[in-house]
């Protein structure tokens, strides 16, 4: 693939995106729900949810990457394969877990945010696995790239963070009229349909287009 022809880009983007999970997951794996950043509710399901959607959301960010390592595909066509296998299941499974975490949501925002975020990342990986299976290589790695750059929107919903505090600033005239707990609270509500929005355009606009057009010159 073009984009990370050198590989140079994958990596960057492997330890930005790592930079940017690994602060918010790592406590989680700890199995502790007094760590737990996401408010808790009565229910006893809800953090053991929690967990499991983050352990298998990290396997496919994990697996994701390796996918996309060029050398991995071309030498070790078998490794490409099971990966490929693992990173559909933890999606299928972090995926449907998510849509569970939706029903403990009480932002209406936030909840139709998180729902369409797992719709289309377990439809565009099904995409991508079906294609597969039926051996049309071209509709699988089109596919296969619009769920990673799904898969990421953990990544960039979270660094668009920086971006929307200042625009809530700039729009109250910096007069924060919830303070700032009301300010984080109130872009939480918009951040996965901001990264969402910016990682559907990134791959359809700067990644797919470019290479359609390339294979048909
Ligand atoms: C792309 C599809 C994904 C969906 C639909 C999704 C959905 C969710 C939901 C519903 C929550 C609970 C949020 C809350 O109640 O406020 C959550 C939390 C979390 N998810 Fe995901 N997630 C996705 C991908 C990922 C990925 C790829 C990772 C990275 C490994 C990840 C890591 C986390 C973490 C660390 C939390 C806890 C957040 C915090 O402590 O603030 N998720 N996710």
């Amino acid at each position: 693939m073009r984009l990370f022809k050198k590989q140079k880009s994958l990596w960057i983007l492997f330890i930005v995106s790592l930079a940017v999970i690994l602060p918010f997951a790592a406590p989680y794996l700890t199995m502790n729900p007094a760590v737990s950043r996401v408010e808790l509710n009565a229910a006893k399901l809800q953090f053991p949810i929690l967990v499991a959607h983050i352990g298998f959301a990290l396997v496919a960010l994990l697996t994701g990457f390796v996918q996309f390592a060029e050398p991995i595909r071309r030498v070790r066509p078998k490794l490409h394969r099971y990966a490929g296998m693992l990173y559909v299941a933890s999606v299928g499974i972090s995926g449907i877990l998510a849509v569970a975490l939706v029903f403990y949501m009480a932002s209406f925002a936030k909840a139709t945010g998180f729902l369409m975020l797992s719709g289309v990342w377990l439809y565009a990986s099904w995409q991508g696995y079906r294609h597969a299976r039926a051996g049309a290589y071209e509709a699988h790695r089109r596919w296969m790239i619009r769920s990673f750059g799904i898969t990421l929107v953990a990544v960039s919903g979270r660094l668009a963070m920086p971006a929307l505090l200042l625009a809530y600033a700039l729009l109250h005239g910096f007069s924060l009229p919830e303070g700032r707990e009301g300010m984080v609270r109130e872009a939480l509500e918009v951040n996965i349909w901001v990264g969402l929005l910016a990682n559907m355009i990134a791959v359809e606009w700067f990644v797919l287009k470019p290479a359609a057009a390339r294979a048909r010159s």
